[in-house]
């Protein structure tokens, strides 16, 4: 390096003139007055206050000075510094409140506004029973098979074993021989899936089934069951027996027991109708009727397209409606009918 006077006179260098550091001063306080945000103003730091800023190359230029015109020089170049470092400060205080300012406003909330004027609505505890009870059963391989609501007579009635004219308490679709129900139960969707699936089967179905009779404080014209099918080599009632005791378990609490009771259903045989032990029933512990269940018949395998020297199956419906009332102490189905979003409220199964 060469410098252009000797002695030398720091007030000669370029870079350390007091005019040259005041101007740098000035310079930056007016780049940052200018920065509209934080970080516009961050930007501008390299540029004033970085290495390479005129501040720096100022200071390096001190080293090559006589001794006794460093501790003049720098200073100048430290007062320069802590110049430009308060603007710089000060500029960032005024841009943060600014900022924060301009958030407060802009993402105001005003909290006396109506937020929502609609209702609320709940999940319906028997839609929140059956979508947990199919996925009890998904979680044990069986898949969710679904039929319609109004069917077949052929499907229902003649598949199935039911003798001519079909259960009692069957809604029938006008006109007369018009061939169609509303299904009294989910066993429809048995006929169903063998027919669109080719064994090994395992479905479940829960669903809406219809029945006549008088309305009353425990029947109603709709109500609900989950039907259950297994047709497989070698399925036998002690798989069925296990797969329901499993299930009232996971359903009822681990202490859950069931009693089967011998039963006639023209679908299955062996037959039987399953109860449940209910320890907290609100009129004391008692068993519950929960569904029916059996082998399924050979016939209705045949009919279904099943060969029954190769195959066997089981087959189960149980009452949902029936589970939520006993579960929660329900004392009037009509409460599950009505949809009164209170009771859905209620029973915990709000959204
Ligand atoms: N469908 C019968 C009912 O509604 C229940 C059932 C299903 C019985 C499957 C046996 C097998 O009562």
């Amino acid at each position: 390096m060469s410098y252009r006077n000797d002695p030398y006179d720091p007030k000669q260098v370029a870079l350390l003139d007091p005019a040259a550091l005041a101007e740098a001063v000035a310079d930056a306080s007016k780049a940052f007055t200018a920065a509209a945000d934080p970080d516009a103003l961050t930007a501008l730091r390299p540029a004033h206050l970085g290495d390479r800023s005129p501040l720096s190359l100022a200071r390096r230029e001190i080293g090559a000075l006589p001794p006794a015109a460093k501790s003049d020089a720098g200073k100048r170049v430290n007062e320069a510094r802590r110049a430009i470092e308060t603007a710089y400060a000060e500029r960032a205080e005024v841009l943060e409140r600014e900022q924060a300012e301009r958030v407060l406003v802009e993402e105001r909330v005003d909290v006396t506004l109506p937020y929502d004027r609609r209702p609320r609505g709940a999940r319906h505890p028997l839609s929140a029973l059956l979508e947990s009870i199919s996925d009890l059963f998904v979680g044990m391989g069986y898949e969710v098979a679904e039929g319609p609501e109004v069917d077949l007579e052929w499907v229902d009635v003649d598949a199935l074993n039911i003798p001519a004219g079909g259960s009692p308490g069957t809604f029938h679709i006008a006109p007369q021989r018009s061939g169609l129900v509303l299904r009294p139960h989910t066993s429809t969707v048995q006929t169903r899936a063998m027919l669109s699936r080719t064994p090994p089967i395992h479905v479940i179905a829960p669903g809406r089934v219809y029945r006549t009779g008088e309305v009353d404080a425990t029947h109603s014209p709709v109500f609900h069951q989950v039907e259950g099918l297994v047709v497989d080599r070698g399925s036998t009632m002690a798989h069925l027996r296990g797969t329901l005791d499993h299930v009232a378990r996971a359903l009822f609490g681990p202490e859950a027991k069931t009693r089967w009771r011998p039963h006639h259903f023209p679908f299955t045989g062996p037959s039987a109708t399953i109860d449940v032990w209910f320890p907290e029933h609100r009129d004391g512990p008692r068993w519950v009727e929960w569904g029916g269940c059996g082998m399924v018949d050979p016939r209705v395998l045949r009919a279904c397209g099943v060969d029954p020297d190769v195959y066997s199956g089981f087959a189960f419906g149980v009452g949902i409606d029936r589970t939520l009332m006993v579960r929660h102490g329900i004392s009037d189905i009509r409460h599950l009918v009505e949809g009164d979003v209170r009771f859905s409220r209620a029973l915990g199964a709000g959204a």
